[in-house]
């Protein structure tokens, strides 16, 4: 039985609460990391050290290509035997136990057995039929109170519980905690790569550590995935840009050089060059920020940020961001699979997830820059992106019935410096399915805007984070909560919350996903329920101040999320079944989840997580929304912008 299920038998049985929380062995470092790389530069094949952009120096190795000769490019080696690496050195095993992952030695304490457990799912239902065990209609107010009393003692033990599992999940580096593993399931063999800390999923993680008062763990992280970030990469002798951050990483526990009797720990990232379809993780640099960001805020300590290679960091993502390419849009524009989403889902482009995150980016890099001679092109070059991406979002994704009916209504073929329909759409592209979604009151931001193609499928992702970040007006961030209530039984249904709606059926599943069997309608990326998205959901409810549609899905997720062992994602179109292919005890569903409940006991804490519109951005703003032209065909003078 789980925790959570002991907990409220003991109070339906008048027994005082007591969780029985899992004989854990936990062990984390309240020391600070030590960033001593007292290495030089080698470029021979072997051992080698290199120098990092930021005055750090790292250990890395080099391999030999066969048959390949990447040196001739430029390039010094295979990314994957480089791996920068500390000098503190492990002994093998402990009590037989091998230390292959950098992560400590766990026992055996969850319940091993995949058989359903009949207590739980009574308990289960006895908590969604309301009645906890008492049914007579006149005790209906006891009953109410018991109902109450037993939920929140559930909640309680379904957090004591996540703790302890999010805690387990812990990554050592040189023993000092330096992320979580992305899943930690003990009866699952094919592990794939949900043994390696990823940047995007450590997110929740470290916040939730973070409200806790713990930021060693997230410093550690910050700057260590901040020494990968400088490392060459490769993907068939081709390099993507600097400043590019790793999607994952792993610690690696290999003999040491020359010592046959001893071992060392190496970080071992990936760019995307192992990935499934080789997919870039463009989200990685950006949540970074975030992070470091909010690092400040909680902890007060800004010394990280304001460190030199910190500093230089911060710079190179946004290089690499502001770019120039042949872009005519101030979207980022990237290929499919870029981000939460990554494999095929038909997102290439400039897809709405990755511009909420870049525009949240770079508000929090701007706040962070410390002013130096070098770096006022890069502000100027921000600054003009931040106002040009937010008209162009706030314009061009957003829709509502109101925006519909006059897509409804395009004149196409507009070959004019003031066109309306400036990208071409067809009325024809807006899908039936929509015209029954829409409702009355609400609207939200498109998934991915191309000429001539407007992807209207619901990202959840990419909506909450245009709310938090303040790329949505006021107003329409109140348009896309109405939206989550008024369609919460697509959107939210028995588990919260859908990565996106609608599915990909039939042939456009075929064309779109390329037959992805993960992929299937309403499963994994294509429609499937994402618990972790929780946290998103509820930094953006506070944001707007009205919790209390995070409270109910909160609740919703409570009460199957700990007896399902805390998957990865739901499949059907309701979130009824656990996903086929989904990974259980899924650390992101854990601290999602933690996050959710740590901000909603304290909204005040979700500021760390938004960011606000500054007057030089509204009014920088207000100047072109009076200079386009479908406000100056409608006749309008300069107005707020609702659209
Ligand atoms: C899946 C998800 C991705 C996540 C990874 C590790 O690939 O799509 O977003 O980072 O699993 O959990």
């Amino acid at each position: 039985m789980t925790a959570a299920g002991e907990a409220v038998l003991q109070v339906l049985s008048g027994a005082s609460p007591h969780v029985n929380s899992f004989d854990r062995c936990l062990n984390i470092s309240s020391s600070g990391v030590s960033f001593k790389f007292n290495v030089k530069y080698a470029k021979n094949k072997g051992t080698g050290y290199a120098e990092l952009h930021n005055g750090l120096k790292s250990r890395w190795r080099v391999c030999v290509f066969h048959g390949v000769d990447c040196d001739s490019h430029g390039k010094t080696g295979c990314n994957r035997l480089k791996s920068g690496c500390c000098k503190c050195r492990r002994i093998e095993s402990i009590d037989g136990l091998t230390v292959d992952n950098g992560r400590q030695p766990s026992f055996p304490n969850k319940s091993e057995s995949n058989e359903p457990n009949v207590q739980d799912f009574k308990l289960d239902r006895q908590l969604k039929n309301g009645k906890a065990g008492i049914s007579s209609n006149d005790k209906l107010n006891a009953s109410g109170s018991i109902t109450n009393t037993v939920h929140k003692v559930w909640a309680k033990s379904v957090e004591d519980e996540a703790w302890d599992l999010l805690r387990e999940s812990i990554v050592y580096y040189c023993g000092n905690p330096v992320g979580t593993i992305a899943a930690n399931d003990p009866n699952d063999s094919t592990i794939l790569n949900y043994d390696q800390v990823f940047i995007r999923d450590f997110i929740p993680s470290g916040i939730a550590f973070l409200l806790k008062g713990e930021y060693d763990i997230v410093r550690n992280f910050i700057l260590h995935t901040l020494q990968l970030q400088s490392w060459e990469k490769t993907m068939d002798c081709h390099s993507p840009g600097q400043g590019l951050m790793p999607a994952s990483f792993k610690v690696r526990t290999v003999p040491l050089d020359g010592d046959d009797s001893a071992t060392e720990e190496v970080l071992d990232p990936d760019f995307g060059e192992a990935a499934i379809g080789r997919v870039a993780p463009v989200d990685s640099g950006l949540w970074w920020i975030i992070l470091l960001r909010a690092y400040g805020k909680c902890s007060g300590d800004l010394s990280v940020q304001e460190r030199v290679d910190v500093q230089t960091g911060i710079k190179m993502i946004l290089k690499l961001c502001l770019a120039d390419g042949f872009d005519m849009f101030p979207t980022l524009l990237v290929t499919d699979g870029s981000c939460m989403i990554d494999r095929r889902m038909g997102i290439h482009g400039h897809p709405l997830e990755i511009q909420a995150l870049f525009y949240s980016a770079l508000l929090s890099a701007r706040e962070m820059l410390t002013p130096e001679d070098g770096s006022a092109d890069l502000i100027r070059a921000l600054n003009n992106r931040l106002v040009a991406l937010s008209f162009h979002i706030r314009e061009y994704y957003w829709i509502d019935m109101k925006k519909l009916n006059e897509i409804y209504r395009y004149k196409t073929e507009e070959y004019s410096y003031d066109a309306v329909n400036k990208f071409n759409i067809y009325p024809d592209q807006i899908p039936p399915w929509l015209v029954e979604f829409m409702p009355h009151i609400g609207g939200y931001l498109i998934g991915n805007l191309q000429p001539a193609h407007m992807d209207f499928r619901f990202f959840s992702l990419g909506n909450l984070w245009s709310v938090v970040s303040s790329l949505a007006t006021v107003d329409q961030s109140h348009a896309i909560l109405d939206l989550i209530e008024a369609k919460w039984a697509e959107l939210v249904a028995d588990m919260p919350l859908k990565i996106c709606y609608p599915a990909l059926e039939g042939q456009e599943w075929r064309i779109i996903t390329g037959s992805d069997p993960k992929n299937t309608p309403w499963s994994y990326h294509n429609g499937g329920s994402w618990p972790t998205l929780l946290w998103q959901l509820t930094v953006a409810c506070i944001k707007m101040n009205r919790v209390e549609i995070a409270e109910k899905a909160v609740k919703l997720a409570e009460r199957h999320i700990s007896g399902d062992k805390w998957p990865e994602y739901y499949d059907t179109k309701r979130g009824r079944f656990i996903g086929k292919q989904s990974r259980l005890y899924q650390t992101w569903s854990i601290a999602g989840y933690l996050v959710a409940k740590l901000l909603l006991d304290n909204p005040a804490a979700a500021k760390v997580l938004v960011t606000e519109e500054d007057s030089e951005l509204v009014n920088a703003f207000s100047c072109m929304i009076s200079a386009s032209p479908r406000r100056r065909k409608r006749g309008r003078k300069k107005q707020t912008f609702i659209v």
